[in-house]
């Protein structure tokens, strides 16, 4: 019999219990696939006194949990350290720790990869040590395996991803069952889906640390976090959800990233309008999907879970088993696909950023306020695609919907600020963008 395989593992909370479940329930499957047993040595916790029910079949737990690092680093035949704590910090100290000592890392940290993913990328191959981060986007669906390596011979063209699982959860409840926002988040968090911090995932800084991740691997250049263009789903209002089902339009947190002929690369993570009869729309739940434009291929498009205990564990222990295998470590090494050794993106600004628009203002009903509004408009040159108002009674406010044509969004924006102060509109307008997404 090959060697036992030694796991380290820091984290047992959702993805880490998920794990720990797989490797003790598919043992004699895994030691069958890879031709070597694998094991749990040592996980690494804050507390280790706490209950976890994930580990109630495993006969050593007790001897498996340490709060101790130096005890867990010290845990000998232990070349694999898994990373599902999440977070920054003293987690980022760990991760480097483990990748000195020339040990292999799996994380499903988007944050900690998309933060510091080149200087972690670059000890990795210092120390002859590979990081596998399946995980880290989109859970259970492998796309960074398609974008790495299946998708290989492509130039990709663009990527429209529902990239964070609790927030199409949101919008979902809140679309079919008119459930409230902080009714559906609740949900969300007890399903086990949300960040320890669910502000990361409805401010929409989850999915612009994962869109930043697959933009660098479909592009071959370096993007970091803070270049994505963010806008969560917390400001949503149910009206706009409303009257954009009545324009035929389904609501998602959409990840864009667009790579232009002059080489010039675009990434934004916005709530956003898609024709509702689109394969995207029917997207629900805690599932999230990427749609993938390749000058060969066309369009694939990828659509499984995207957060929660099971299929999140379904990637990391994809990944162990990968590196276990031994292939994984040596591609790593050979190839030139991660953040290290990439050049730094040239990103169109996004006063630049062109896409249609759903704009909303509540108009005082009277003669000449339609004017007044797309006057405005036209003078910024933007082209109106449909325009609507209910009935209502003469005098009062009315909610006035307008979409537009592909418009740069600081014309737009300038626009809306300018609407704004005309003294026929209460409120601040509300501006949601509308993608065409790319068929064929
Ligand atoms: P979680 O349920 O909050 O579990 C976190 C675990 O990490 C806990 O066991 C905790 O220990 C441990 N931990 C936290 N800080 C630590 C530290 N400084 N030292 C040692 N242990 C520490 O989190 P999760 O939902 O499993 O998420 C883990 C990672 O997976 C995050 O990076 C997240 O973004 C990512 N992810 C999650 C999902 C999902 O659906 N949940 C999907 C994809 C990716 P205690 O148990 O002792 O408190
Ligand atoms: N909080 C994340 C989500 C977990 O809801 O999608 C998966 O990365």
């Amino acid at each position: 019999v090959a060697k036992t395989i030694g796991i380290g593992m820091i984290g047992c909370g959702t993805v880490g219990g998920g794990v720990a479940r797989l490797l003790h329930d598919m043992a004699d499957t895994y030691t069958q696939r890879v031709g070597a047993p694998i094991a749990l040595r040592r996980v690494l916790v804050r507390d280790p006194g706490k209950h976890r029910d994930a580990l109630r079949g495993v006969s050593n737990a007790a001897d498996l949990l340490t709060a101790d690092a130096d005890a867990f680093f010290a845990t000998a035949d232990m070349p694999i350290v898994v990373e599902v704590a999440g977070g920054r910090g003293v987690v980022s100290q760990y991760v480097r720790r483990a990748l000195s000592m020339g040990k292999h890392v799996v994380t499903a940290n988007k944050a900690l990869l998309a933060a510091e993913g080149g200087e972690l990328f670059k000890l990795a191959h210092e120390n002859q040590a590979a990081i596998a981060f399946e995980a880290s986007c989109a859970g259970g669906i492998p796309v960074i395996t398609a974008l790495q390596f299946g998708l290989m011979a492509n130039r990709i063209q663009s990527l429209h991803g529902i990239l964070n699982g609790t927030c199409n959860y949101i919008l979902t409840e809140m679309t079919q069952k008119a459930k409230s926002y902080a009714v559906a988040l609740k949900e969300a968090q007890d399903a086990g889906f949300a960040e320890a911090d669910p502000t990361l995932d409805v401010s929409g800084g989850d999915a612009a640390a994962k869109l930043a991740i697959l933009a660098a691997l479909a592009f071959g250049v370096r993007i970091d976090a803070d270049q994505v263009w963010t806008q969560g789903i917390d400001q949503l209002d149910l009206v706009d959800i409303k009257l954009g089902a009545e324009l035929g339009y389904d609501i998602k947190l959409l990840g864009i990233a667009q790579h232009g002929q002059d080489g010039a690369v675009s990434v934004r993570v916005h709530p956003c309008f898609i024709d509702a009869r689109t394969l995207l729309a029917q997207v629900h739940g805690p599932f999230n999907a990427l749609l993938v434009s390749g000058h060969a291929v066309g369009q694939t498009l990828h659509v499984g879970r995207g957060a929660g205990e099971l299929p999140t564990a379904s990637a990391v222990v994809s990944d162990i088993l990968n590196l276990a295998s031994g292939w994984y470590a040596q591609a790593f090494a050979r190839m030139r696909l991660w953040p290290d050794t990439q050049t730094p993106a040239r990103m169109v600004s996004a006063d630049d950023l062109v896409s249609r628009f759903y704009l909303r203002v509540n108009a005082l009903d009277k003669p000449g306020v339609m004017a007044q509004i797309t006057r405005i408009l036209g003078e910024a040159g933007i082209s109106l695609s449909a325009v609507m108002q209910h009935e209502s009674a003469a005098g009062r406010m009315v909610p006035v919907v307008i979409t537009t044509h592909a418009a740069r969004q600081g014309a737009v924006q300038g626009s809306l600020q300018r609407i704004a102060g005309l003294d026929v509109i209460e409120g601040r307008p509300v501006c949601i963008r509308i993608a065409d997404l790319p068929q064929g």
